[in-house]
């Protein structure tokens, strides 16, 4: 049976990320072998395929452990108060304890939502994730970021709570619809370019190796974005230091993301089709007159990636909701959880895998980069 596990240490506990064609296998394995209460809360994505959450729940079924189900859509709005209730709900009904154990399968949403719930039941209980978008497999699923969406602010609630166990199956990359396929693809290039250049290197290979999903080349550059995430995470989670760069991108994208959601539709953009202009955004406010030519360059490499990889460059708006959008996304850059003193910071990026935090400051710039990336 082919496998890959990559561990990493939080707080003297070792996680792990089993990366196989048969996670069923070895997360059965791990549950029989916990000393758990022998309740399971298995919450999944409503849209995955039928097939692979069927399969799941049988063989969950099979361990001899009670199992309770439950559904959630995958959309940024299910990321609520509501829905996190609604989960205590069924954990206090159902009398799990800390011991028991909360499997979520699905994308980030469904993570970021059963992460939260996982660490405030009881203060803990026992968390795995199956990961099944592709920003969930190469980002979300490790770093024990949780939360939830509260008053239209991105992740306004939560808190850093790690799976015990991410189990990533091969299976499921065939059946991501194409939208989550490629809006990972962001996150792949944004640690590529904070971190790893080798990242680049596979990514500027032939795309069609990729777009026809080949799984040999997949799976290695998954690997390699996940210990690229894991190098910069590991002994700072909380954020005070290198983990921030992770952030390149978003003090943008969240803005966008917000912007868009109040104005267009809920889920217009994608998170990794956010995060995508969010880090042109960035380069273009990383320059200045002596590192202008490099910028420039990085610039053009990154749009070109994008682009190769079906990203968008352009926020496409309506004409006559140009002027609201672009004011709402001044105004969400100062939202975000960056900001230290009264000034919003943003990841500077002006050569490759040298990433700095910055302060926005120069408010005329602010205004430039956003224009160019909402223009028509
Ligand atoms: N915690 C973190 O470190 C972190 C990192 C990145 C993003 N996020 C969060 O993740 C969220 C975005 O996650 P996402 O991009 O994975 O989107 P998502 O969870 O919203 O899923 C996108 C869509 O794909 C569907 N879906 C999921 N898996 C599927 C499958 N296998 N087959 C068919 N359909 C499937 C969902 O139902 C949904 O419609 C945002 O809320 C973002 O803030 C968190």
């Amino acid at each position: 049976m082919s496998v890959n596990t990559i561990s990493y240490e939080v707080d003297n506990e070792i996680n792990k990320v089993i990366y196989s064609k048969e996670i069923d296998k070895f997360l059965i394995k791990d549950i029989n072998d916990l000393k758990s209460d022998q309740k399971i809360l298995f919450i999944y994505d409503k849209n995955i395929s039928k097939k692979f959450i069927d399969g799941l729940k049988t063989k969950l079924k099979l361990t001899g452990n009670i199992v309770f189900f439950k559904e959630i859509e995958g959309k940024k709005i299910n990321k609520n108060l509501n829905n996190l209730l609604k989960l205590f709900d069924e954990l206090i009904k159902n009398k799990f304890t800390k011991n028991s154990i909360i499997i979520s399968c699905g994308g980030g949403v469904v993570g970021d939502l059963c992460g939260l719930v996982s660490s405030l039941y009881l203060r803990g209980t026992i968390y795995f994730h199956i990961p099944t978008t592709m920003t969930a497999i190469v980002d979300s699923c490790i770093g024990g970021k949780t939360g939830i969406n509260y008053k239209g602010i991105i992740n306004s609630l939560g808190n850093y709570y790690h799976p015990k166990r991410v189990y990533i199956s091969e299976r499921i990359i065939t059946d991501i619809p194409n939208r989550e396929f490629f809006s990972g693809f962001a996150e792949i290039i944004k640690c590529g370019l904070i971190g790893n250049k080798k990242i680049i290197g596979y990514l500027n290979k032939d795309k069609y190796l990729f777009k026809r999903k080949n799984i040999q080349n997949l799976s290695k550059i998954i690997l390699e974005t996940l210990k690229t995430k894991i190098s910069f995470f590991k002994n700072d989670i909380k954020e005070k230091n290198k983990r921030l760069y992770l952030n390149f991108g978003h003090t943008f994208a969240h803005a966008m993301e917000m912007t868009t959601d109040k104005y267009l539709k809920k889920d217009f953009l994608r998170h990794g089709e956010a995060v995508g202009l969010g880090m042109l955004c960035e380069i273009m406010m990383s320059q200045n007159t002596n590192e202008k030519k490099n910028s420039n360059n990085l610039y053009c490499m990154t749009k070109q990636l994008l682009e190769k990889y079906n990203l968008p460059t352009k926020l496409k708006i309506p004409n006559k909701l140009g002027r609201k959008i672009h004011s709402g996304i001044y105004d969400g850059v100062f939202l975000d959880k960056k900001t230290k003193n009264k000034y919003p910071r943003f990841i500077s990026l002006k050569k490759i895998c040298s990433p700095t935090i910055e302060e926005i400051k120069d408010f005329g710039a602010l205004n430039d980069s956003i224009y160019k990336i909402t223009q028509n």
